[in-house]
């Protein structure tokens, strides 16, 4: 009998990734005077020396404009640190003294050689083994030339397995549109190799963004129900409270369509509707990911309003906080066209999925943070209860809360106690904080860790970037048919325009109230 009041009891099974050892390595952080390097990768380099997850042999080296040295980059470093959950003075400063800074004029070879030649002395000091990692964490508008001007110094060049590696990786955005993905993509490969390639997104670094394999390839149950038989439709929702911040000047000429879309909405996507992988593997997992990408059915330009809608935030209230418009934050021209929510209807063209709507949503400055992947059941077909009628049930949600409140909730109809015949609609959950009782591995951990360990599960691979640029710039070449006449159409704090519902509405649906 389960014993519904004692704690839940986890066992555990370690997969064979975690017990691989980290080879010796260098890393060279571009942009590392930028916030990227401030706020995710530093501390999450940090984060796995602490955790022992790094050998003793490697080095970090950042690199940018700014004129700093050695000695100021530490003591920014250890400024950073100081805030970190896992903050020891001692392993502290036991780490800054594997990092270094180079101040580097990214279009110059003097410069790039001038690093080359630190790299070498480095490589000799902490033995590193000439395995070098080279993060991109600039503008993305400079990963052309740069990486052109690393192969021309000769730091970067295709290696044989067996020798020592080179790894690039590549944040968001990868381009801007199909063609220059393409275009970036013909760069990279004239100088490496696929498998040396990176291309980060960091929704697929998330705990709780893997969990929904395990969860799906793991256990029976649930995997004989999902498909066209038993799901009635899936909902992906990303609402973040933030506005653009201080980032205007990418975010007004990217929008959410490029900004969360092609990225991490449709990573979303793919986990959720693609097959079992032969093997969990990366080779494996990315054909199967791209296989279902390949099914989404392209928007008919005739029916544009019935599968897109995009929204701008106007001003309002986020709790008590009273917020601008999109169009009055710092750096935003005054009559930007940019897009800061966008709502779609994806439909895919497999056996599995055939008929079966996803509905995306995304948005900034909406009611509260929360993003989430709603899987809704088919209704039961009919009542046998005299008194209640079928829509009195609640189709059964499966919900895989991504963040925050981490967790896997079912809800299911049951009878109320008591001599009348009521229904209740329950959940079943389990939550991440409370089962596991630890904190998990951030997802710039994670990815990192991987990339020094060479393994590109969790990287998207070159054909899957283009699949979701040709799906998203298919639609931004409709832009001025989709965008409604009035921006801005939505309140800040509330949860979007009202024509959004239109979108899910006109199927006579409606999405999952927070
Ligand atoms: C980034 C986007 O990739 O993801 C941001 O550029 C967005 O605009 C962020 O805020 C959301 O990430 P997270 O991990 O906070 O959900």
């Amino acid at each position: 009998m389960i014993k519904t009041d004692a704690p839940l009891k986890i066992t555990t099974h370690e997969h064979a990734h975690f017990e691989k050892a980290t080879p010796p390595f260098g890393i060279v952080i571009f942009g590392a005077s930028g916030d990227l390097a401030h706020r995710k990768l530093i501390p999450a380099l940090y984060d796995l020396y602490h955790d022992k997850l790094l050998p003793e042999e490697f080095f970090i080296v950042g690199s940018a404009r700014t004129r700093w040295n050695d000695k100021i980059f530490r003591e920014r470093v250890l400024g950073i640190l100081k805030q970190n959950n896992k903050a020891d003075p001692l392993l502290q400063r036991k780490f800054i003294e594997h990092i270094y800074y180079r101040s580097a004029e990214y279009t110059s070879p003097e410069s790039l050689r001038s690093l080359a030649a630190l790299m070498k002395e480095l490589d000799i000091k902490h033995e590193s083994k000439r395995n070098v990692i080279f993060y991109f964490a600039t503008p993305s508008v400079v990963y052309r030339d740069l990486i052109q001007k690393l192969a021309h110094v000769g730091m970067v060049s295709k290696v044989k397995s067996g020798e020592p590696w080179i790894h690039a990786v590549f944040e968001k955005p990868f381009g801007h549109d199909l063609d220059s993905a393409r275009k970036l993509n013909k760069i990279i490969l004239n100088v490496l190799d696929e498998t040396q390639v990176y291309r980060i997104d960091h929704y697929l670094g998330k705990e709780t963004v893997q969990n929904i394999l395990m969860f799906r390839f793991a256990n029976t149950i649930f995997e004989p129900l999902w498909n066209r038989r038993y799901i009635d439709h899936v909902q992906i929702t990303a609402s973040e409270i933030l506005g653009v911040e201080h980032r205007a000047a990418y975010y007004d000429k990217a929008g959410q369509l490029r900004d969360m879309f092609q990225n991490h909405m449709f990573q979303l996507l793919t986990l959720v509707a693609m097959e079992e992988p032969v093997k969990f593997e990366a080779k494996e997992y990315r054909n199967e990911k791209l296989k279902v990408a390949r099914a989404i059915r392209p928007i008919r330009k005739d029916k544009l309003h019935e599968f897109i809608v995009m929204g701008q935030y106007g001003d309002g209230k986020i709790g008590n906080r009273k917020v601008p418009a999109y169009r009055k934050e710092e750096g935003v021209p005054p009559h930007s066209k940019t897009e800061t929510f966008a709502a779609l209807k994806i439909l895919i063209d497999n056996p599995r999925w055939k008929g079966v709507p996803f509905y995306l949503r995304s948005g900034k400055r909406l009611n509260h943070p929360m993003t989430e992947i709603a899987i809704h059941f088919k209704r039961v077909p009919r009542s046998i209860f005299t008194h209640l009628k079928v829509d009195q049930f609640k189709p059964n949600v499966l919900s895989f809360r991504i963040q925050p409140n981490e967790g896997i909730f079912l809800s299911f109809e049951a009878k109320c106690p008591g001599p009348k015949l009521t229904m209740a609609s329950l959940n079943l959950g389990f939550n991440y904080k409370d089962a596991f009782k630890t904190i998990p591995m951030g997802p710039y951990e994670r990815l990192l860790l991987d990339c020094i360990r060479g393994d590109q599960m969790l990287f998207v691979r070159e054909d899957m970037v283009e699949v979701s640029w040709k799906f998203i710039t298919s639609i931004l070449k409709e832009r001025e048919k989709i965008l409604p006449r009035v921006f801005p159409n939505y309140r800040s704090g509330s949860w979007g325009p009202e024509t959004a519902n239109q979108i899910i509405e006109q199927d006579g649906r409606s999405w999952q109230d927070f």
